[in-house]
């Protein structure tokens, strides 16, 4: 009787024990039979290009977890082979890449993608970005970079999807959907990582690597909640961002990647350091040498060392002399081999022949109409555009015709020679005579040498079509700028065509917003584009022409100068906020101290900006009624709905996106003047009204408060529907 009672209560308990995740079972058998050495060759990320005898024996010696870079898939499968064949448990490699907005095919930059406010175009972006770089071994790219970015001098503002919280949550949560699909061991999927982990967008003065100083409710309010809308989006990686953060080293941050990521999100991902960002805690100033960096990184939960040799060479004596402990290494390889498996490199290591995986004719379109619904119509005076009745065009411009400078930074793979110029495209026209003549050779040529045969040029045509910018290498990675003027000559070319009379149409391809109020009063229209990737011709041949209809909307603030920046709508309304504007030269000389008023703003460039966030024009217009409220009353538990009815009162059937904002009027920390909260993108035809709705909950309303709590406080709430963030009436409600 006693023995049929224990076994009856064991056979219970075994009931009762939660059956373990059959993947975390196999990480367990695998780790029992890994050695220390072994478990740290996992932690070890390393450039992997080219096949060396060296690079071989370290995979064999399982010495490697991951390589980055190479892309020759023979290559690929010949060193997972070492990998899975040679090296004693067999544990296969993850190759990873920098795919960032496409990996052959090229989309817009990711500001441009954002520029679209279309998520479904974004995702299928980056699906066609998976499908290109896994059929060349690649499993794991580093993308999507969602820091939200403020400053204009920062030249990875390219690489984000802009200033707005929702907004890089929003896109980044598409991207990684588009990358990874709901099934990650698909032999198509590609892991995706959010990156840079934590704050990088801030960095003083919109340089590089810089410094940031981030208070924790600012952190938790406007840099963390892309990152938390990755982890539940089951974003497979994070990295590590390169900067200090309140003193401390992201790569070395427990509050970073211990409390938030690992504690408070529950994150069982992996996170790697950015490229050398362990070795770089010792210029930092916070490690005295590599041993020591790799100790602060490994105990601030930091799996993987991408190229600073750290964890390989330091952490077995680290764990020796009990600095580092075993567990913690565990930790790390858990979530190292939890992606092998995700992925299915275990049963599938090796990546197959595909065939014709580059530039379908479906991934050209997908990125055609990626680039049509990134451009943002910002004037057409007079309807200049689209064109009609046009016999002939003078395409001009230093960027009229650079595949290279097109595609933006971050192309690895792209292929400059695959892109479709302006000048290309308007060559396939038929019925229009292209009258082609750059002007100037590249964006920051000087010489004003060739600028007459570019006025010669637009002088015999019908209307001049003036292609200026940036090029791809003045954006990016290291690629800042303390003026973010137009470079070079160009403003001097648009002057000389804007002297010919003729109807000048200028078109902006850069990779941040630029300064530029002076050349756009030269031009009668103004199209702009963050550089649009591969077919960034055709799009362009079909806006002008009248094919597409623009509907892309800024997800950046446009500055008027360079000393607004940061800059952004979303700021507070200070206790001053600007009224009674006197501009600088309006000021009477000798004036009084006071005569001209007290408020928020700069003397010489008022408290606007040139354009604001979400501003885009259309060839149509659309009247926007006022906001109907299910409730003016909001409770705790509740949510209310917001329906709104958007006319379309011009011509054109097109796109338009209604943003939904809000403000909270009274808080017990000041909130910003307005917050984005939804929008909604919608097809409107000509005449037709269209009622977006929309659905706000008290967690909309929420913020992080002094004791790092977030929650909505009860009181009054303003609220808008508009198409940019300065338009619109607001309604009021209360939160009860
Ligand atoms: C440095 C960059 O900051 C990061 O974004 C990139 O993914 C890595 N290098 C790898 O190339």
């Amino acid at each position: 009787m006693k023995h049929v009672c224990i076994w009856g209560i064991a056979a219970l308990m075994l009931a009762c024990t939660p059956t373990k995740d059959p993947v975390e079972q196999k990480i367990d058998e695998l780790l029992s039979q890994m050695t220390l050495q072994e478990k740290i060759g996992q932690m070890n990320q390393l450039n992997g290009m080219g096949m060396s005898d060296d690079l071989k024996a370290q995979i064999r010696e399982g010495r490697v977890g991951s390589l980055l870079n190479e892309v020759n898939v023979d290559v690929v499968n010949e060193m997972q082979r070492v990998a899975v064949e040679e090296s004693r448990l067999g544990i296969p490699l993850i190759f990873a890449r920098d795919v960032i907005h496409g990996f052959k095919t090229i989309f817009p930059i990711p500001l441009g993608q954002a520029a679209t406010w279309n998520p479904e175009i974004v995702e299928a972006g980056a699906r066609v970005a998976a499908k290109e770089a896994t059929a060349s071994g690649i499993r794991w790219t580093f993308s999507p970079m969602i820091d939200v970015s403020r400053d204009a001098r920062w030249g990875r503002i390219a690489e984000s999807y802009g200033e707005d919280t929702y907004i890089n949550a929003v896109m980044g949560v598409a991207t990684i959907k588009g990358y990874q699909t709901d099934n990650l061991a698909d032999s198509t999927a590609m892991a995706a990582c959010a990156k840079h982990f934590c704050g990088y967008g801030a960095s003083e003065s919109g340089k590089d690597y810089n410094t940031t100083w981030i208070p924790e409710v600012q952190l938790r309010d406007v840099y963390l909640p892309s990152f938390k809308a990755a982890v539940d989006a089951g974003c497979a990686t994070f990295m590590c961002s390169f900067n200090d953060i309140n003193g401390v080293p992201s790569t070395g941050s427990k509050f970073l990647n211990k409390r938030i990521l690992r504690e408070e999100w529950q994150y069982d991902g992996l996170l790697v350091t950015d490229w050398g960002s362990m070795q770089q805690m010792i210029p930092h100033g916070y490690c005295s040498d590599m041993k020591d960096a790799a100790e602060k990184a490994a105990n601030a939960a930091v799996d993987m060392d991408m190229m600073s040799y750290g964890y390989i060479d330091h952490l077995e004596d680290l764990v020796k002399e009990g600095k580092v402990s075993e567990k913690t290494i565990d930790e790390a390889v858990r979530n190292i081999l939890r992606l092998k498996f995700r992925l299915g490199l275990f049963e599938n290591p090796y990546t197959a022949k595909v065939e014709n995986p580059y530039y379908r004719p479906e991934y050209l379109e997908t990125a055609k109409q990626a680039a049509i619904e990134s451009t943002i119509l910002l004037k057409n005076d007079n309807n200049v555009l689209p064109l009609s009745n046009v016999t002939s065009v003078a395409v001009v411009g230093p960027l009229s015709n650079v595949g290279v400078d097109q595609i933006g930074t971050w192309c690895f793979d792209g292929e400059p020679e695959k892109s479709v110029t302006p000048m290309q495209a308007f060559q396939q026209l038929e019925n229009v005579k292209v009258i082609a003549e750059p002007g100037l050779q590249y964006s920051r040529d000087k010489s004003q040498a060739g600028i007459n045969k570019a006025v010669a040029a637009a002088k015999k045509a019908d209307v001049v079509l003036c292609f200026v910018g940036e090029e791809a290498i003045l954006s990016g990675e290291a690629k800042c700028r303390a003026d973010i003027s137009l470079p070079g000559a160009q403003s001097q070319l648009i002057k000389e065509l804007k002297a010919t009379g003729k109807p000048l149409v200028l078109v902006v391809m850069a990779g941040r917003p630029l300064t530029m109020g002076a050349e756009i009063n030269m031009a009668d229209a103004v199209l702009w584009q963050f550089h649009a990737g591969t077919m960034a011709g055709p799009a362009l041949a079909d806006l002008i022409m009248g094919k597409a209809v623009p509907s892309g909307k800024l997800p950046v603030t446009m500055p008027k100068m360079v000393g607004q920046v940061p800059m952004y709508y979303s700021h507070k309304n200070t206790g001053r906020p600007a009224s009674n504007i006197t501009l600088i030269d309006d000021i009477p000389v000798a004036a009084g101290q006071f005569s001209i008023g007290s408020t928020s703003y700069h003397l010489d460039a008022g408290d606007k900006p040139l354009y604001p966030f979400g501003y885009g024009l259309s060839y149509t217009s659309f009247e926007y009624g006022q906001p109907v409220l299910s409730d003016s009353v909001m409770k705790q538990d509740g949510q209310i709905t917001v329906t709104c009815q958007v006319k379309n009162i011009g011509k054109y059937d097109a796109y338009e996106t209604a943003q939904l904002y809000t403000r909270d009027l009274v808080a017990s920390l000041c909130q910003p003047v307005r917050q984005l909260k939804g929008f909604q993108k919608v097809w409107i035809k000509a005449g037709e009204t269209a009622t977006v709705t929309f659905t706000v909950k008290p967690a909309d309303l929420a913020f992080c408060h002094e004791d790092m709590a977030t929650y909505a406080e009860p009181g009054e709430f303003h609220l808008w529907v508009s198409a940019d963030s300065q338009q619109g009436i607001p309604v009021k409600f209360v939160l009860k």
